[in-house]
C-alpha cells in the first residue's frame, strides 16, 4: 500500500474513535484478522476498522458515521457463514460491524411463548436460556454454539430442525434493524398474527445484511419436548432412507423433529476431528440415518420410537441400529454428524455445496450427481449428506491430499459445474440455507432471470441507494 494510502486509513480510523468511541472502535489493523477471515480460513481480507456497538443506538450512530466519511458496512454475527458474506472484500473502502456486544436477552415471556433478545446473542445461549424456563426454540445447527440470532435471521438459517419446526423464518415474530440511513425499523413485536399489509420484517430475513442491520428479533417459541428419542439407523442405500422418512411422517404423529443422513465417510472424517469417538455400530453400512423423535406432555415418544423401529426392523428397512439410552449417548450419535464439518474443513480447501431438490428427486439426483463425479474426479472422496427429509443435501467434494491449491481450485470449479447442472436438470436451489453470500453470486445471477434480478435490485436501490449495505453480497448493483 502507498504511503498516501495508509494515511487516509490511519485518518479514517481516528475520525471513527472520534465519533463513536474508543470502545465501539477496533481500530489496529493486528485485531481484525479474525473478523476478515472466513469460518473455513480460504479468506483472509482486512477491514478499515471493526466497529462494536452495544446498542441500537449505536449501531444507527455507527451507520450514519460510515455515511459520512463515505464507508461501507459488513455486518457480522458469528462470522460462520459459509458464503463469504460476511468478510470483507475491499478492505480500504469497508468496515466489519459486528454485534458482538449486544448479546442481551431482552425478555423471555412463558405465558406469550416467545423471547426477545439482541441481535449479537449467540444461538445456543438463547435455546439454553429459554430451556431454563421450559420452553424450546425450534432452531438448531452444527454452528449453535458460535453463530448469532442475527446472523441466523440475515441468512434464514435451516439446520435440524426444519422438518418440525421450519426455516429460522418460521420462528421470527418480529425484529428491529437499523437502516442504511441510519434510521430504526421497529418491528418487535410478538404478536402471531398481523396483517396490516406487507409484513416488513420478512425484507431483512435472508437479505444477509443487505438491506439494513438487525439488532434485536422477538421469536417464537415452543413448550420443551421433555421425551426426546434419538435413534442412528443403518440404511442399504439414500432411496431407503427415503422410504424410511415417508414411513416416519406417516408414523411418527408429527413428531419427528430430525432425519439426518451420513454417507459411512461421515465416521472417518468425523474421528479426524475427534479421534476418540467411539463407533455406534459394530459393522460399516453402505449409510445411516440419525433420527430424533420428541415431544411433552401426554404423548409416549419412548413407545412411539419402539413402534415404529419395529415395523421397520421387520419391513427390513433397517439394517441395523441403536436408540440412545441417555442424553449423554444421543449427543455422541450427534457428535459424529457436527464433527464431520470439522474434519472436511481440516482436509484443506474444498468444494462445499448446498442443494436442494424436490424431495421426491433427491435420491435420484445424488446418484447422478455422484457417478458424474466419480467419473470425472475418480481421485476425490464425495460426500453426500444432511437434511435429507427437507430435500436439502450437502455434497462436497474433497480433493486428494497431494493436491496443489491451483489443482484445488480446478476441481473446485470442475465439480460445481457437475452439480449445478444437476441441480437445473433437476428444479433445485444451489442455495438450501446458506445463501448467496459473495461465494455464490456468479451462478445466482445466472440463474435468477431477468424479473428476479430487477425487483431485487430496484429493491436494494430504494433501501440502500448509496450502496453501502454490504455491496457485492447476493447482487450486484451498479
Ligand atoms: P455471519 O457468518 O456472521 O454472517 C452471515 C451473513 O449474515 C453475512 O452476510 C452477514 O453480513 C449477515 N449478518 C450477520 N449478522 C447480521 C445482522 N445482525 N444484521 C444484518 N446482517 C447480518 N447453516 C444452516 O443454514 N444450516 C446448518 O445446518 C448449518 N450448519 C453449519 C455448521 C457449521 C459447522 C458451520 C461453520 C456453519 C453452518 N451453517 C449452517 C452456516 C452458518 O452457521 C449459518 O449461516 C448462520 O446462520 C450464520 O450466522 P452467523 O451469526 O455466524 O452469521
Ligand atoms: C450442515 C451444514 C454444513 O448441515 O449446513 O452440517
Ligand atoms: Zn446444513
Amino acid at each position: 500500500m502507498n504511503p498516501e494510502a495508509v494515511a487516509d486509513l490511519a485518518s479514517l480510523r481516528e475520525k471513527l474513535v472520534q465519533r463513536l468511541g474508543a470502545a465501539a472502535v477496533l481500530a489496529d489493523p493486528a485485531e481484525h484478522a479474525r473478523y476478515c477471515r472466513d469460518w473455513h480460513g480460504d479468506v483472509q481480507t482486512g477491514a478499515v476498522a471493526v466497529l462494536r456497538p452495544d446498542s441500537t443506538e449505536a449501531v444507527a450512530q455507527a451507520v450514519r458515521a460510515c455515511g459520512e466519511l463515505g464507508l461501507s458496512i459488513i455486518p457480522q454475527g458469528g462470522n460462520t457463514g459459509l458464503v463469504l458474506g460476511g468478510t470483507p472484500d475491499a478492505p480500504g473502502r469497508q468496515v466489519v460491524l459486528t454485534l458482538e456486544r449486544m448479546n442481551r436477552i431482552r425478555r423471555i415471556d412463558p405465558d406469550d411463548f416467545s423471547t426477545v433478545v439482541e441481535a449479537g446473542c449467540v444461538l445456543q445461549q438463547v435455546q439454553q436460556a429459554v430451556r431454563e424456563q421450559g420452553l424450546f426454540l425450534g432452531l438448531s445447527l452444527g454452528a449453535e454454539g458460535s453463530c448469532q440470532v442475527g446472523g441466523n435471521v440475515s441468512t434464514n438459517a435451516g439446520g435440524i430442525n426444519v422438518l418440525r419446526y421450519g426455516m429460522a423464518r418460521e420462528q421470527v415474530l418480529g425484529l428491529e434493524a437499523v437502516l442504511p440511513d441510519g434510521s430504526v425499523f421497529d418491528g418487535l413485536s410478538t404478536l402471531r398474527k398481523d396483517n396490516r399489509g406487507i409484513d416488513l420484517k420478512q425484507l431483512f430475513i435472508g437479505a444477509e445484511g443487505t438491506l439494513g442491520i438487525v439488532t434485536a428479533v422477538s421469536l417464537k417459541l415452543s413448550p420443551a419436548p421433555e421425551q426426546v428419542e434419538t435413534a442412528l439407523l443403518a440404511v442399504d442405500s439414500l432411496h431407503a432412507a427415503l422410504a424410511l422418512y415417508r414411513q416416519a411422517r406417516r408414523d411418527c404423529c408429527d413428531l419427528m423433529s430430525a432425519f439426518e443422513y451420513m454417507p459411512p465417510a461421515a465416521f472417518m472424517l468425523a474421528r479426524e476431528a475427534m479421534p476418540d469417538l467411539p463407533l455406534p455400530l459394530a459393522q460399516e453400512h453402505p449409510g445411516y440415518v440419525l433420527m430424533e423423535i420428541s415431544g411433552s406432555g401426554l404423548v409416549d415418544v419412548g413407545a412411539l420410537m419402539q413402534a415404529f423401529l419395529e415395523k421397520a426392523l421387520e419391513a427390513g428397512a433397517v439394517r441395523d441400529g441403536v436408540v440412545a439410552a441417555s442424553h449423554a449417548q444421543a449427543r455422541g450419535l450427534w457428535l459424529f454428524r457436527e464433527a464431520m464439518n470439522e474434519g472436511q474443513a481440516r482436509r484443506g480447501l474444498h468444494l462445499r455445496t448446498d442443494v436442494s431438490v424436490p424431495l421426491s428427486r433427491l435420491a435420484d439426483f445424488v446418484d447422478q450427481v455422484q457417478a458424474r463425479l466419480a467419473q470425472a474426479h475418480p481421485d476425490c472422496l464425495t460426500v453426500s449428506y444432511g437434511h435429507v427429509g427437507d430435500g436439502n443435501v450437502h455434497v462436497n467434494v474433497l480433493p486428494p491430499a497431494a493436491a496443489s491449491t491451483a489443482q484445488r481450485m480446478d476441481i473446485i470449479h470442475d465439480a460445481k459445474e457437475i452439480i449445478n447442472a444437476a441441480i437445473d436438470a433437476f428444479g433445485g436451489s444451489i442455495s438450501a440455507e446458506h445463501g448467496i453470500g459473495r461465494l455464490k453470486r456468479p451462478d445466482f445471477e445466472r440463474r435468477a432471470g431477468p424479473v428476479r434480478l430487477g425487483l431485487l435490485q430496484a429493491l436494494k436501490r430504494a433501501v440502500d441507494p448509496q450502496g453501502r449495505m454490504n455491496p457485492g453480497c447476493q447482487i450486484m448493483v451498479e
